[in-house]
């Protein structure tokens, strides 16, 4: 007979979760502000309107009702959590870590806590460094969160970049399983070399805070929006086939496409390239701007309480961001 212990585990969602504040910020709004109009932020980028957090609101504000309305989804209790990751590039402060201020407000009183950089690939790469963890056999249960208030590090008179962000969270409980396909193949990569292309310089050990640093705006993200453009659509579309390739799957078995989202046009290309067309892509751009680490477990969430995405249906998620960072997961949810 057969028992558990020989048959290879897998990790599966088994609850969604997600957070947005309360404040639309329109493009007449960023009109206001700066040289820009509703026309041209439609046309180049495709965003419409994006939540920006309360200036008391912080990342882990947002992430918290995301992690309880996960754990309540999935039937899981914060005191069984083995793990928490928090993949953001805007935590509360740079030290305690995000996920520690989430595992005290939950009462996770069990479970490991650290923060994930890795920009809008940063949910990705923590379900990611989640499944290792768990597959390692030392953990069980983990929560895995995608948030970011980048309202709080924009420069709101850049209008090649203040037009893109918006502020959000979102999360997923991750659990192991023996009888469910769960996470089926991943490509994941990085390249460093290109990191000045989008960045946030000050803040750190190399640009800590100053008067200098605060008066030359070190502390807001810096973008080569088109260089990074054409590396989004590139290194996206090669992980999303090679991920389809390691699951032994074709794209007609692809159900919902679950993209980072900086812009609509980069969305477009990969449709095009990898050959799934738009229908079936999970799509918050319009309404929420790009959210970095929130951007994918938003979609999911919206996706999974819509209706749209049902248990057994085969997603393909594939991001891109800073760093250079990027990765596909393909999954059964
Ligand atoms: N309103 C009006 N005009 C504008 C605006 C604006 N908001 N922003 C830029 N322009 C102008 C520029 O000044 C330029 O004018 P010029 O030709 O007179 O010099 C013109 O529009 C074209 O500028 P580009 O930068 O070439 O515009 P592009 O079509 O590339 O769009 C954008 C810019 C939207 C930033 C795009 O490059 C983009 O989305 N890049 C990718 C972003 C991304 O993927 N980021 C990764 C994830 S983010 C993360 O990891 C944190």
């Amino acid at each position: 007979m057969i028992d558990d212990r020989e048959k290879t585990p897998r990790v599966m969602i088994a609850g969604t979760g997600a957070y947005l504040p309360e404040r639309i910020l329109t493009n007449a709004e960023l009109e206001t502000m700066v040289d820009t109009s509703d026309e041209w932020i439609v046309t180049r980028t495709g965003v419409r309107e994006r939540r920006i957090a309360r200036p008391d609101e912080a990342t882990s504000d947002m992430a918290i009702p995301a992690a309880k309305q996960a754990l309540e989804d999935a039937g899981v209790s914060a005191a069984d959590l083995d793990l928490i990751i928090v993949g953001t590039v805007t935590p509360d402060m740079i030290f305690p870590n995000t996920a520690c201020l989430v595992q005290s407000a939950i009462g996770a009183t069990k479970a490991l806590c650290f923060d994930l950089s890795a920009a809008c690939s940063g949910f990705l790469y923590s379900m990611e460094t989640a499944r290792g963890l768990l597959l390692s056999g030392l953990y069980e249960t983990a929560l895995v969160i995608g948030a970011d208030k980048m309202s709080a590090v924009t420069d709101w008179e850049d209008r090649g970049t203040c037009i893109l962000f918006g502020d959000g969270a979102g999360a997923v409980v991750l659990k192991k399983t023996f009888t469910h396909r769960g996470i089926m193949a991943t490509s994941f990569g990085a390249d460093g070399s290109l990191g000045d292309l989008l960045m946030i310089p000050g803040g750190g050990s190399r640009c800590p805070a100053s008067h200098e640093s605060v008066e030359q705006r070190q502390h807001v993200v810096k973008m080569a929006g088109n260089n990074v453009f054409k590396h989004a659509v590139r290194c996206m579309t090669e992980a999303g086939r090679e991920a389809l390739e390691k699951a032994g799957l074709t794209i007609a078995d692809v159900d919902w496409v679950i993209p980072h989202q900086a812009n609509m046009r980069i969305v477009q290309a990969i449709s095009d390239r990898v050959g799934i067309p738009m229908e079936r892509f999970i799509v918050n751009l319009d309404r929420l701007g790009n959210t970095t680490a929130a951007t994918v477990p938003l979609a999911l969430d919206e996706g999974v309480r819509d209706g749209r995405i049902k248990r057994g249906d085969v997603l393909l998620s594939i991001v891109f961001g800073g760093g250079f960072t990027w990765g596909a997961t393909v999954l059964e949810y």
